[in-house]
């Protein structure tokens, strides 16, 4: 609706977990770095966490962007409520297994052959599975056991759960104690700092071909910081209705009234802490 008046090429604040915006803020970066070396190296089991709107998918997204471009077959796993058997379908779906895909048995084994098959090529898969603190516990007793084949190489199948905070308390429970002793790798994500928050914003309207952001004064920034924590998903929000009120007031720089306005429209001040 803005973009024509600020001159952008496209929407810089999508809501959607889009790599083509990503901003490398040093947690970002290292969270990456970690999900790849991991699959790299076979650690087997990698745990994302981070609040509600720290990137957590993009992240994922970029993974399998990697994945993609060094043909690593993986199944993603992003609608946690689920049953064992939906869970099994899906594995086979994604994976392409030549099984009946209802029956558990059979996709075990079609994977346990392909996994060995991958293996003995010296290459690797992976299970992805996204919003992880919503997974029953006979599900994730499942992972854990797809977790434990191996060949003397390593692990077979390289296992990523991300998920909100509560996965690690769920995880400190004494029912989950086997699986988390087999997490090699742990990732958390955090909001940004200022100057993350003020940097993040300037990437994402570069790539939306506007540089040298002007629209977003210095004070501007510190409010969106302040009352977003610091966190991708509330800045997109409060950042896309920004550059609305603006557009609407034919302004082409946002004002501290602009977003307080904005702010009280999105109920900032009820959002947690991240
Ligand atoms: N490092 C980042 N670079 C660019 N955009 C990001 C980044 N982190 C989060 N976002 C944006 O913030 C929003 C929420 O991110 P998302 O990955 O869906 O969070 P989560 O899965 O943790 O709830 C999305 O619009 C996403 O594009
Ligand atoms: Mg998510």
């Amino acid at each position: 609706m803005y973009k024509a008046f600020f001159g952008l090429i496209s929407n810089p604040f999508n809501l959607s977990p889009d790599p083509a915006f990503l901003y490398r803020s040093p947690h970002h970066e290292e969270a990456l770095a970690n999900l790849i070396y991991g699959v790299q190296s076979r650690k087997g089991f990698i745990l994302l966490t981070g609040e509600v709107g720290t990137g957590k998918t993009t992240m994922l997204e970029c993974l399998r962007d990697h994945l993609d471009s060094h043909q690593i077959p993986f199944a993603f796993i992003f609608n946690s409520r689920l049953t064992s058997d939906q869970f099994f379908e899906m594995i086979a779906y994604d994976l392409d297994l030549p099984c009946t895909r209802t029956s558990k048995t059979e996709v075990l084994i079609a994977l346990n052959t392909m996994l060995l098959e991958r293996a003995n090529q010296n290459k690797t898969t992976v299970l992805i599975v996204d919003e992880g603190q919503n997974l029953e516990w006979d599900v994730l007793e499942e992972i854990r056991l797809l977790g434990n084949l191996e060949n003397r190489r390593g692990k077979l199948l390289q296992i990523i759960i991300s998920g909100q905070p509560e996965l690690d308390v769920k995880l400190e429970q004494d029912e989950y104690r086997q699986l988390r002793q087999r997490i090699a790798l742990r990732c958390r994500l955090r909001p940004f700092t200022e100057f993350e928050t003020a940097e993040y914003i300037a990437t994402r309207l570069a790539r939306s071909g506007m540089r040298d952001q002007r629209v977003f004064p210095p004070n501007v920034l510190a409010r969106i910081h302040a009352g977003t924590h610091g966190i991708p998903r509330l800045i997109n929000s409060v950042c896309d209705n920004l550059l609305l009120t603006s557009f609407a007031m034919e302004s082409h720089v946002a004002t501290v009234e602009m977003y307080e306005e904005v702010a009280r429209d999105l109920r900032l001040d009820r959002n947690p802490v991240g």
